[in-house]
Protein backbone atom coordinates (compact mmCIF):
# COMPACT_ATOMS: atom_id res chain seq x y z
CA UNK A 1 0.00 0.00 0.00
CA UNK A 2 3.15 2.44 0.43
CA UNK A 3 3.22 3.29 -2.93
CA UNK A 4 0.03 5.27 -2.60
CA UNK A 5 1.29 8.02 -0.69
CA UNK A 6 0.84 10.89 -1.52
CA UNK A 7 -2.58 10.85 -3.56
CA UNK A 8 -2.45 11.93 -7.10
CA UNK A 9 -6.60 10.87 -7.84
CA UNK A 10 -9.23 10.96 -5.83
CA UNK A 11 -13.12 10.10 -7.11
CA UNK A 12 -16.20 10.32 -5.28
CA UNK A 13 -19.33 8.32 -6.30
CA UNK A 14 -22.57 10.50 -5.56
CA UNK A 15 -22.50 13.96 -6.30
CA UNK A 16 -25.28 15.02 -3.23
CA UNK A 17 -25.40 17.04 -0.48
CA UNK A 18 -22.21 15.63 0.71
CA UNK A 19 -20.36 14.03 -1.44
CA UNK A 20 -20.27 17.86 -3.84
CA UNK A 21 -19.35 20.11 -1.03
CA UNK A 22 -16.91 18.05 0.37
CA UNK A 23 -14.73 16.80 -2.42
CA UNK A 24 -14.95 20.75 -3.77
CA UNK A 25 -13.31 21.46 -0.40
CA UNK A 26 -10.49 18.87 -0.50
CA UNK A 27 -10.21 20.02 -4.12
CA UNK A 28 -9.43 24.04 -3.32
CA UNK A 29 -7.43 22.78 -0.27
CA UNK A 30 -5.21 20.51 -2.19
CA UNK A 31 -4.80 21.70 -5.97
CA UNK A 32 -2.07 19.05 -6.38
CA UNK A 33 -4.60 16.15 -6.03
CA UNK A 34 -7.12 15.68 -8.89
CA UNK A 35 -10.66 15.07 -7.91
CA UNK A 36 -13.46 13.92 -9.89
CA UNK A 37 -16.69 13.94 -8.88
CA UNK A 38 -19.30 11.15 -10.66
CA UNK A 39 -23.17 10.81 -10.02
CA UNK A 40 -25.74 8.79 -12.32
CA UNK A 41 -28.20 11.65 -12.35
CA UNK A 42 -27.06 13.81 -15.00
CA UNK A 43 -29.38 16.45 -14.85
CA UNK A 44 -27.38 16.66 -10.84
CA UNK A 45 -23.69 16.71 -12.65
CA UNK A 46 -24.85 19.15 -15.24
CA UNK A 47 -25.77 21.27 -12.88
CA UNK A 48 -22.63 21.16 -10.55
CA UNK A 49 -21.24 22.04 -14.01
CA UNK A 50 -23.24 25.00 -14.41
CA UNK A 51 -23.76 28.55 -12.26
CA UNK A 52 -26.88 27.20 -10.22
CA UNK A 53 -25.25 24.59 -8.31
CA UNK A 54 -27.64 21.46 -7.40
CA UNK A 55 -27.39 21.96 -3.13
CA UNK A 56 -27.72 25.54 -1.71
CA UNK A 57 -25.24 26.30 0.66
CA UNK A 58 -24.19 30.02 1.66
CA UNK A 59 -20.46 30.44 0.29
CA UNK A 60 -20.32 27.23 -1.37
CA UNK A 61 -20.37 28.62 -5.20
CA UNK A 62 -17.01 29.78 -4.61
CA UNK A 63 -15.30 27.32 -3.30
CA UNK A 64 -16.53 25.46 -6.47
CA UNK A 65 -15.21 27.86 -9.02
CA UNK A 66 -11.97 27.91 -7.31
CA UNK A 67 -11.52 23.85 -7.79
CA UNK A 68 -13.53 23.93 -10.73
CA UNK A 69 -11.79 23.04 -14.12
CA UNK A 70 -8.12 23.12 -12.67
CA UNK A 71 -9.00 20.24 -10.02
CA UNK A 72 -12.43 19.66 -9.34
CA UNK A 73 -13.93 18.06 -12.10
CA UNK A 74 -17.87 16.81 -12.32
CA UNK A 75 -18.98 13.65 -14.72
CA UNK A 76 -21.16 10.66 -15.00
CA UNK A 77 -18.03 9.04 -16.24
CA UNK A 78 -17.99 6.78 -13.22
CA UNK A 79 -16.03 4.10 -14.82
CA UNK A 80 -13.24 6.22 -15.82
CA UNK A 81 -13.01 8.40 -12.76
CA UNK A 82 -12.59 4.72 -10.93
CA UNK A 83 -9.87 3.19 -12.40
CA UNK A 84 -7.32 5.58 -12.00
CA UNK A 85 -8.52 7.07 -8.36
CA UNK A 86 -6.07 6.17 -5.36
CA UNK A 87 -8.92 7.08 -3.20
CA UNK A 88 -12.34 6.32 -3.75
CA UNK A 89 -15.01 7.50 -1.41
CA UNK A 90 -18.61 6.34 -1.68
CA UNK A 91 -21.13 9.25 -1.14
CA UNK A 92 -24.21 7.94 -2.19
CA UNK A 93 -27.19 7.88 -0.15
CA UNK A 94 -28.26 5.32 2.50
CA UNK A 95 -32.63 5.86 2.80
CA UNK A 96 -34.61 4.10 5.14
CA UNK A 97 -35.93 1.13 4.03
CA UNK A 98 -39.38 1.29 2.50
CA UNK A 99 -39.53 -2.58 1.80
CA UNK A 100 -38.82 -6.35 3.23
CA UNK A 101 -37.23 -6.95 6.09
CA UNK A 102 -36.24 -3.97 8.76
CA UNK A 103 -38.83 -1.30 6.35
CA UNK A 104 -38.88 1.69 7.82
CA UNK A 105 -35.98 1.03 9.97
CA UNK A 106 -32.59 -0.23 8.07
CA UNK A 107 -30.67 1.45 5.82
CA UNK A 108 -31.56 0.51 2.12
CA UNK A 109 -27.86 -0.32 1.42
CA UNK A 110 -28.55 -1.02 -2.57
CA UNK A 111 -26.32 2.33 -3.54
CA UNK A 112 -24.03 1.11 -1.40
CA UNK A 113 -23.96 -2.38 -3.01
CA UNK A 114 -24.36 -1.12 -6.66
CA UNK A 115 -20.84 1.70 -6.18
CA UNK A 116 -18.63 -1.24 -4.32
CA UNK A 117 -20.23 -3.54 -7.77
CA UNK A 118 -18.66 -0.82 -9.87
CA UNK A 119 -15.74 -0.06 -8.18
CA UNK A 120 -14.83 -3.69 -7.89
CA UNK A 121 -15.53 -4.51 -11.32
CA UNK A 122 -13.53 -1.03 -12.87
CA UNK A 123 -10.50 -1.19 -10.14
CA UNK A 124 -7.01 -2.84 -10.98
CA UNK A 125 -4.50 -1.97 -8.35
CA UNK A 126 -4.45 -0.78 -4.33
CA UNK A 127 -7.10 1.86 -3.80
CA UNK A 128 -8.73 3.00 -0.80
CA UNK A 129 -12.44 2.84 -0.56
CA UNK A 130 -13.53 5.68 1.93
CA UNK A 131 -17.57 5.31 3.62
CA UNK A 132 -18.54 8.74 3.64
CA UNK A 133 -22.52 7.95 3.61
CA UNK A 134 -23.58 7.31 7.30
CA UNK A 135 -24.31 3.73 7.50
CA UNK A 136 -25.19 0.97 9.98
CA UNK A 137 -22.18 -0.37 11.83
CA UNK A 138 -20.46 -2.96 10.40
CA UNK A 139 -20.91 -2.23 6.49
CA UNK A 140 -17.07 -1.15 5.75
CA UNK A 141 -17.04 -5.33 6.16
CA UNK A 142 -19.27 -5.98 3.79
CA UNK A 143 -18.09 -3.37 1.85
CA UNK A 144 -14.79 -5.43 1.73
CA UNK A 145 -16.32 -8.65 1.36
CA UNK A 146 -18.10 -7.53 -1.86
CA UNK A 147 -15.13 -6.29 -3.34
CA UNK A 148 -12.85 -8.72 -2.55
CA UNK A 149 -15.01 -11.53 -3.70
CA UNK A 150 -15.65 -9.67 -7.19
CA UNK A 151 -12.26 -8.13 -8.53
CA UNK A 152 -9.13 -10.17 -9.48
CA UNK A 153 -6.80 -7.37 -10.04
CA UNK A 154 -7.94 -4.86 -7.33
CA UNK A 155 -6.71 -4.21 -3.35
CA UNK A 156 -8.41 -2.28 -1.35
CA UNK A 157 -8.38 -0.98 2.12
CA UNK A 158 -11.76 0.13 3.29
CA UNK A 159 -11.98 3.57 5.54
CA UNK A 160 -14.95 4.97 7.74
CA UNK A 161 -14.77 8.55 7.35
CA UNK A 162 -18.39 9.68 8.55
CA UNK A 163 -19.12 13.27 7.52
CA UNK A 164 -20.28 15.47 10.20
CA UNK A 165 -21.26 18.77 8.47
CA UNK A 166 -24.24 20.22 8.71
CA UNK A 167 -26.50 21.99 6.09
CA UNK A 168 -26.32 25.49 5.45
CA UNK A 169 -23.15 25.75 7.42
CA UNK A 170 -21.41 22.98 5.16
CA UNK A 171 -18.57 25.27 3.89
CA UNK A 172 -17.87 26.70 7.38
CA UNK A 173 -17.81 23.62 8.76
CA UNK A 174 -15.42 21.68 6.08
CA UNK A 175 -13.39 24.94 6.56
CA UNK A 176 -13.08 24.25 10.29
CA UNK A 177 -14.40 21.11 11.70
CA UNK A 178 -15.04 20.41 15.23
CA UNK A 179 -12.89 17.47 14.64
CA UNK A 180 -12.10 14.45 11.66
CA UNK A 181 -13.03 11.06 12.11
CA UNK A 182 -11.12 8.16 10.47
CA UNK A 183 -11.65 4.19 11.28
CA UNK A 184 -9.78 1.86 9.52
CA UNK A 185 -8.25 -1.61 10.06
CA UNK A 186 -5.54 -2.24 13.00
CA UNK A 187 -3.32 -3.72 10.59
CA UNK A 188 -0.39 -2.44 9.09
CA UNK A 189 -1.80 -1.76 5.64
CA UNK A 190 -5.20 -0.33 7.73
CA UNK A 191 -3.06 2.19 9.23
CA UNK A 192 -1.22 3.41 6.52
CA UNK A 193 -4.44 4.06 4.30
CA UNK A 194 -5.73 5.79 7.58
CA UNK A 195 -2.67 7.93 7.52
CA UNK A 196 -2.96 8.40 3.63
CA UNK A 197 -6.66 9.97 4.63
CA UNK A 198 -5.23 11.79 7.28
CA UNK A 199 -2.49 13.61 4.97
CA UNK A 200 -5.22 14.91 3.15
CA UNK A 201 -6.90 16.27 5.43
CA UNK A 202 -3.96 17.67 7.69
CA UNK A 203 -3.77 20.17 4.53
CA UNK A 204 -5.74 22.42 6.40
CA UNK A 205 -6.93 20.99 9.97
CA UNK A 206 -5.24 20.69 12.32
CA UNK A 207 -3.54 17.30 13.30
CA UNK A 208 -4.98 16.81 17.16
CA UNK A 209 -8.61 17.59 15.73
CA UNK A 210 -8.29 14.58 13.57
CA UNK A 211 -9.09 11.57 15.16
CA UNK A 212 -8.40 7.84 14.64
CA UNK A 213 -10.66 4.47 15.55
CA UNK A 214 -11.09 1.21 14.40
CA UNK A 215 -13.38 0.58 11.91
CA UNK A 216 -16.89 0.09 13.90
CA UNK A 217 -16.28 2.85 16.22
CA UNK A 218 -16.26 5.13 13.54
CA UNK A 219 -19.47 3.93 11.56
CA UNK A 220 -21.14 3.58 15.53
CA UNK A 221 -19.84 6.88 16.23
CA UNK A 222 -21.80 8.91 13.30
CA UNK A 223 -25.06 7.37 14.47
CA UNK A 224 -24.73 8.32 18.01
CA UNK A 225 -23.47 11.66 17.83
CA UNK A 226 -27.10 11.89 15.23
CA UNK A 227 -29.04 10.24 18.12
CA UNK A 228 -27.70 12.36 20.73
CA UNK A 229 -28.10 15.87 18.93
CA UNK A 230 -31.99 14.57 17.78
CA UNK A 231 -32.62 13.79 21.66
CA UNK A 232 -31.28 17.30 22.72
CA UNK A 233 -34.24 18.70 19.90
CA UNK A 234 -36.89 16.38 21.25
CA UNK A 235 -35.84 16.81 25.29
CA UNK A 236 -36.49 20.65 24.86
CA UNK A 237 -39.29 20.04 22.56
CA UNK A 238 -40.87 17.67 25.26
CA UNK A 239 -40.35 20.63 27.80
CA UNK A 240 -41.89 23.38 25.37
CA UNK A 241 -45.40 21.15 25.59
CA UNK A 242 -44.90 22.01 29.63
CA UNK A 243 -44.09 25.11 29.19
CA UNK A 244 -47.38 26.05 27.09
CA UNK A 245 -49.53 24.33 29.93
CA UNK A 246 -47.69 25.82 33.01
CA UNK A 247 -46.74 30.02 31.62
CA UNK A 248 -43.31 29.11 31.62
CA UNK A 249 -41.14 30.40 28.55
CA UNK A 250 -39.09 27.54 27.08
CA UNK A 251 -36.46 29.76 25.71
CA UNK A 252 -35.77 31.01 29.11
CA UNK A 253 -35.54 27.66 30.02
CA UNK A 254 -33.24 26.63 27.43
CA UNK A 255 -31.30 29.54 28.38
CA UNK A 256 -30.94 28.85 31.90
CA UNK A 257 -29.86 25.49 31.19
CA UNK A 258 -27.65 26.41 28.78
CA UNK A 259 -25.40 27.94 30.46
CA UNK A 260 -24.55 25.26 32.78
CA UNK A 261 -21.28 24.36 30.81
CA UNK A 262 -21.74 20.91 31.42
CA UNK A 263 -25.14 20.96 29.31
CA UNK A 264 -23.75 23.85 26.72
CA UNK A 265 -26.32 26.41 25.15
CA UNK A 266 -26.01 24.18 21.43
CA UNK A 267 -28.79 22.33 20.06
CA UNK A 268 -31.76 23.58 22.27
CA UNK A 269 -33.60 25.50 20.33
CA UNK A 270 -37.20 24.66 20.79
CA UNK A 271 -39.11 24.08 16.89
CA UNK A 272 -42.10 22.20 15.23
CA UNK A 273 -39.67 18.97 14.77
CA UNK A 274 -36.09 18.08 13.71
CA UNK A 275 -36.07 17.21 9.69
CA UNK A 276 -32.96 16.93 7.58
CA UNK A 277 -32.10 13.68 5.82
CA UNK A 278 -29.71 12.02 8.78
CA UNK A 279 -31.92 12.38 12.00
CA UNK A 280 -34.61 10.09 11.78
CA UNK A 281 -32.92 7.59 9.65
CA UNK A 282 -29.76 7.59 11.88
CA UNK A 283 -31.97 6.52 14.96
CA UNK A 284 -34.19 4.27 13.17
CA UNK A 285 -31.08 2.38 12.24
CA UNK A 286 -29.76 2.23 15.58
CA UNK A 287 -32.69 1.10 16.77
CA UNK A 288 -32.70 -1.58 14.11
CA UNK A 289 -29.96 -2.97 15.50
CA UNK A 290 -30.22 -3.00 18.81
CA UNK A 291 -33.10 -4.86 17.80
CA UNK A 292 -31.09 -7.01 16.06
CA UNK A 293 -28.42 -7.27 18.47
CA UNK A 294 -31.01 -8.28 21.45
CA UNK A 295 -31.51 -5.18 23.22
CA UNK A 296 -35.04 -4.10 23.34
CA UNK A 297 -34.73 -1.57 25.93
CA UNK A 298 -31.66 0.43 24.30
CA UNK A 299 -34.37 0.68 21.27
CA UNK A 300 -37.36 1.87 23.03
CA UNK A 301 -35.18 4.19 24.59
CA UNK A 302 -33.71 5.92 21.21
CA UNK A 303 -37.21 5.23 19.65
CA UNK A 304 -39.14 7.89 21.87
CA UNK A 305 -36.78 10.40 20.08
CA UNK A 306 -38.26 10.01 17.50
CA UNK A 307 -41.99 9.14 18.67
CA UNK A 308 -41.35 12.68 20.62
CA UNK A 309 -40.40 14.11 17.18
CA UNK A 310 -43.46 13.01 15.55
CA UNK A 311 -45.73 14.15 18.32
CA UNK A 312 -44.33 17.63 17.69
CA UNK A 313 -45.60 17.91 14.74
CA UNK A 314 -48.95 16.62 15.11
CA UNK A 315 -49.46 19.34 18.28
CA UNK A 316 -48.60 21.49 15.53
CA UNK A 317 -50.87 21.00 13.15
CA UNK A 318 -53.48 20.39 16.31
CA UNK A 319 -52.86 23.60 17.21
CA UNK A 320 -53.82 25.70 14.52
CA UNK A 321 -57.39 23.84 13.71
CA UNK A 322 -57.55 24.13 17.24
CA UNK A 323 -57.12 27.74 17.18
CA UNK A 324 -58.97 28.65 14.21
CA UNK A 325 -62.17 27.65 16.14
CA UNK A 326 -61.52 23.94 15.06
CA UNK A 327 -61.69 24.18 11.37
CA UNK A 328 -59.50 24.93 8.58
CA UNK A 329 -61.88 23.75 6.05
CA UNK A 330 -61.70 26.04 3.05
CA UNK A 331 -59.65 28.32 5.07
CA UNK A 332 -56.49 29.98 3.74
CA UNK A 333 -53.19 29.00 5.67
CA UNK A 334 -49.93 31.06 4.62
CA UNK A 335 -47.13 28.57 4.87
CA UNK A 336 -43.66 30.32 5.17
CA UNK A 337 -40.91 27.96 4.63
CA UNK A 338 -40.69 24.27 3.58
CA UNK A 339 -36.89 23.40 4.00
CA UNK A 340 -35.98 21.31 6.50
CA UNK A 341 -33.77 24.48 8.00
CA UNK A 342 -32.71 27.06 6.97
CA UNK A 343 -29.98 28.29 4.39
CA UNK A 344 -30.47 25.10 2.68
CA UNK A 345 -33.15 23.47 -0.39
CA UNK A 346 -33.21 20.54 1.05
CA UNK A 347 -36.56 18.84 2.27
CA UNK A 348 -35.79 15.72 3.42
CA UNK A 349 -37.85 14.71 6.28
CA UNK A 350 -38.71 18.36 6.71
CA UNK A 351 -41.51 19.08 9.25
CA UNK A 352 -43.31 21.28 7.02
CA UNK A 353 -43.95 18.31 4.89
CA UNK A 354 -46.36 16.61 7.54
CA UNK A 355 -47.79 19.84 8.68
CA UNK A 356 -49.07 20.64 5.02
CA UNK A 357 -50.51 16.95 4.63
CA UNK A 358 -52.21 17.22 8.09
CA UNK A 359 -53.76 20.89 6.86
CA UNK A 360 -54.22 19.97 3.81
CA UNK A 361 -56.23 16.52 4.82
CA UNK A 362 -58.29 19.10 7.31
CA UNK A 363 -59.64 21.04 3.83
CA UNK A 364 -57.37 23.67 4.36
CA UNK A 365 -55.86 25.90 1.58
CA UNK A 366 -52.31 26.17 1.48
CA UNK A 367 -50.64 29.20 0.33
CA UNK A 368 -46.77 28.45 0.22
CA UNK A 369 -43.92 30.33 -0.30
CA UNK A 370 -40.10 29.32 0.23
CA UNK A 371 -37.46 30.93 -1.19
CA UNK A 372 -35.01 28.42 -2.05
CA UNK A 373 -37.53 25.36 -2.76
CA UNK A 374 -38.56 24.46 -6.14
CA UNK A 375 -42.69 23.56 -6.71
CA UNK A 376 -41.46 20.48 -7.98
CA UNK A 377 -39.57 18.88 -5.10
CA UNK A 378 -42.88 20.25 -3.05
CA UNK A 379 -45.42 18.68 -5.17
CA UNK A 380 -43.39 15.40 -5.33
CA UNK A 381 -42.91 16.12 -1.36
CA UNK A 382 -46.33 15.89 -0.44
CA UNK A 383 -47.29 13.09 -2.54
CA UNK A 384 -44.96 10.63 -1.59
CA UNK A 385 -47.10 11.07 1.87
CA UNK A 386 -49.75 10.38 0.96
CA UNK A 387 -51.77 13.82 -0.78
CA UNK A 388 -53.10 13.32 -3.83
CA UNK A 389 -52.72 15.04 -7.15
CA UNK A 390 -56.40 16.26 -6.84
CA UNK A 391 -55.88 17.59 -3.64
CA UNK A 392 -52.65 19.59 -4.69
CA UNK A 393 -54.66 21.23 -7.60
CA UNK A 394 -57.33 22.45 -5.75
CA UNK A 395 -55.92 23.19 -2.24
CA UNK A 396 -52.18 24.26 -2.66
CA UNK A 397 -51.02 27.39 -4.23
CA UNK A 398 -47.47 28.21 -4.25
CA UNK A 399 -46.59 31.95 -3.66
CA UNK A 400 -43.52 34.31 -4.79
CA UNK A 401 -43.22 36.15 -1.37
CA UNK A 402 -44.26 35.20 2.29
CA UNK A 403 -46.56 38.75 2.03
CA UNK A 404 -48.62 37.17 -0.95
CA UNK A 405 -48.97 33.70 0.56
CA UNK A 406 -50.56 35.76 3.33
CA UNK A 407 -53.41 37.40 1.55
CA UNK A 408 -56.58 36.64 2.69
CA UNK A 409 -55.48 34.18 4.90
CA UNK A 410 -56.92 33.05 8.17
CA UNK A 411 -53.33 32.01 9.90
CA UNK A 412 -49.62 32.08 8.85
CA UNK A 413 -47.30 29.23 9.81
CA UNK A 414 -43.69 29.98 9.87
CA UNK A 415 -42.25 26.52 9.47
CA UNK A 416 -38.50 27.23 8.44
CA UNK A 417 -36.49 30.45 10.32
CA UNK A 418 -35.69 31.59 6.89
CA UNK A 419 -33.87 35.63 8.05
CA UNK A 420 -36.53 37.30 5.43
CA UNK A 421 -39.13 35.96 7.34
CA UNK A 422 -37.90 38.76 10.35
CA UNK A 423 -38.08 41.53 7.32
CA UNK A 424 -41.50 41.30 6.36
CA UNK A 425 -44.07 44.06 5.99
CA UNK A 426 -46.29 43.26 8.47
CA UNK A 427 -48.79 45.79 8.33
CA UNK A 428 -49.31 44.50 5.23
CA UNK A 429 -49.54 41.31 6.12
CA UNK A 430 -52.16 42.13 9.02
CA UNK A 431 -54.12 44.33 6.66
CA UNK A 432 -54.27 41.49 3.98
CA UNK A 433 -55.06 38.45 6.58
CA UNK A 434 -58.76 37.82 7.71
CA UNK A 435 -59.18 38.92 11.39
CA UNK A 436 -58.37 37.58 14.08
CA UNK A 437 -55.10 37.08 12.06
CA UNK A 438 -52.87 34.28 13.38
CA UNK A 439 -49.38 33.88 13.33
CA UNK A 440 -48.43 30.53 14.30
CA UNK A 441 -44.83 30.24 14.38
CA UNK A 442 -43.43 26.83 14.64
CA UNK A 443 -39.81 28.47 15.11
CA UNK A 444 -39.86 31.29 17.85
CA UNK A 445 -38.56 33.42 14.85
CA UNK A 446 -40.69 36.43 15.28
CA UNK A 447 -40.68 39.56 17.38
CA UNK A 448 -44.22 38.38 19.03
CA UNK A 449 -44.40 41.90 21.72
CA UNK A 450 -44.06 43.62 18.41
CA UNK A 451 -46.52 41.06 16.15
CA UNK A 452 -49.17 41.63 19.00
CA UNK A 453 -48.99 45.49 19.36
CA UNK A 454 -49.86 45.60 16.05
CA UNK A 455 -52.87 43.30 16.18
CA UNK A 456 -52.02 39.50 15.62
CA UNK A 457 -52.74 36.97 17.32
CA UNK A 458 -49.58 34.91 18.11
CA UNK A 459 -49.08 31.33 19.19
CA UNK A 460 -45.67 29.96 19.52
CA UNK A 461 -44.11 26.85 20.56
CA UNK A 462 -42.90 26.54 24.70
CA UNK A 463 -44.63 29.71 25.68
CA UNK A 464 -47.01 29.78 27.96
C1 LIG B 1 -27.20 16.97 11.12
C2 LIG B 1 -25.98 17.03 12.05
O1 LIG B 1 -25.97 18.29 12.73
C3 LIG B 1 -24.70 16.85 11.25
O2 LIG B 1 -23.58 16.81 12.12
C4 LIG B 1 -24.78 15.57 10.45
O3 LIG B 1 -23.64 15.41 9.64
C5 LIG B 1 -26.03 15.53 9.60
O4 LIG B 1 -27.20 15.75 10.41
P1 LIG B 1 -28.36 18.65 9.43
O5 LIG B 1 -29.49 17.67 9.43
O6 LIG B 1 -27.84 19.13 8.13
O7 LIG B 1 -27.11 18.07 10.24
O8 LIG B 1 -28.83 19.97 10.24
P2 LIG B 1 -28.95 20.35 11.79
O9 LIG B 1 -28.46 21.73 11.95
O10 LIG B 1 -28.38 19.33 12.67
O11 LIG B 1 -30.53 20.41 11.99
C6 LIG B 1 -31.35 19.25 11.95
C7 LIG B 1 -32.78 19.60 12.29
O12 LIG B 1 -32.91 19.95 13.66
C8 LIG B 1 -33.32 20.81 11.51
O13 LIG B 1 -34.66 20.55 11.13
C9 LIG B 1 -33.25 21.94 12.51
O14 LIG B 1 -34.19 22.95 12.26
C10 LIG B 1 -33.57 21.19 13.81
N1 LIG B 1 -33.04 21.85 15.01
C11 LIG B 1 -31.70 22.00 15.18
C12 LIG B 1 -33.94 22.27 16.00
O15 LIG B 1 -35.16 22.12 15.86
N2 LIG B 1 -33.43 22.84 17.13
C13 LIG B 1 -32.09 23.00 17.34
O16 LIG B 1 -31.72 23.52 18.40
C14 LIG B 1 -31.20 22.57 16.32
P1 LIG C 1 -26.31 12.81 0.66
O1 LIG C 1 -27.21 13.80 1.29
O2 LIG C 1 -25.81 11.75 1.61
O3 LIG C 1 -25.18 13.43 -0.12
P2 LIG C 1 -27.89 12.37 -1.74
O4 LIG C 1 -29.06 11.46 -1.88
O5 LIG C 1 -28.06 13.85 -1.83
O6 LIG C 1 -27.17 11.94 -0.38
O7 LIG C 1 -26.82 11.99 -2.85
C1 LIG C 1 -26.44 10.72 -3.20
C2 LIG C 1 -26.11 10.70 -4.72
O8 LIG C 1 -25.53 9.42 -5.03
C3 LIG C 1 -27.30 10.86 -5.64
O9 LIG C 1 -27.11 11.99 -6.48
C4 LIG C 1 -27.31 9.55 -6.49
O10 LIG C 1 -27.66 9.76 -7.84
C5 LIG C 1 -25.87 9.09 -6.38
N1 LIG C 1 -25.65 7.66 -6.60
C6 LIG C 1 -26.26 6.61 -6.03
N2 LIG C 1 -25.75 5.43 -6.46
C7 LIG C 1 -24.76 5.74 -7.35
C8 LIG C 1 -23.82 4.98 -8.15
N3 LIG C 1 -23.80 3.65 -8.12
N4 LIG C 1 -22.97 5.66 -8.94
C9 LIG C 1 -22.98 7.02 -8.98
N5 LIG C 1 -23.81 7.78 -8.25
C10 LIG C 1 -24.70 7.17 -7.44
Amino acid sequence: MTNMIPPKKICCIGAGYVGGPTMAMIAAKCPDIRVDVVDLNEERIAAWNSDELPVYEPGLYDVVKEARGRNLFFSTDTEAAIVDADIIFVSVGTPTKTYGRGAGRAADLCYIEGAARMIAKVAKGPKIIVEKSTIPVRTAEAMRTILTANSSEGQFQVLSNPEFLAEGTAVEDLQCPDRILIGGERTPEGDAAVETLVNIYSQWIPRERILTTNLWSSELSKLVANAFLAQRISSINSISALCETTGADVDEVARAIGMDSRIGPKFLKSSVGFGGSCFQKDILNLVYLCEHFGLPQVASYWESVIQMNDWQKERFSGKIVNTLFNTVRNKRIAVWGFAFKKDTNDTRESAAIYVCRDLLLEGANIALYDPRVSQETIIADLKYVGVSQEMIDAQLTICDSCEDAALEAHGVAVLTEWDEFKEADYSRVLDGMHKPAFIFDGRNLLNHDTLRKIGFEVYAIGKG
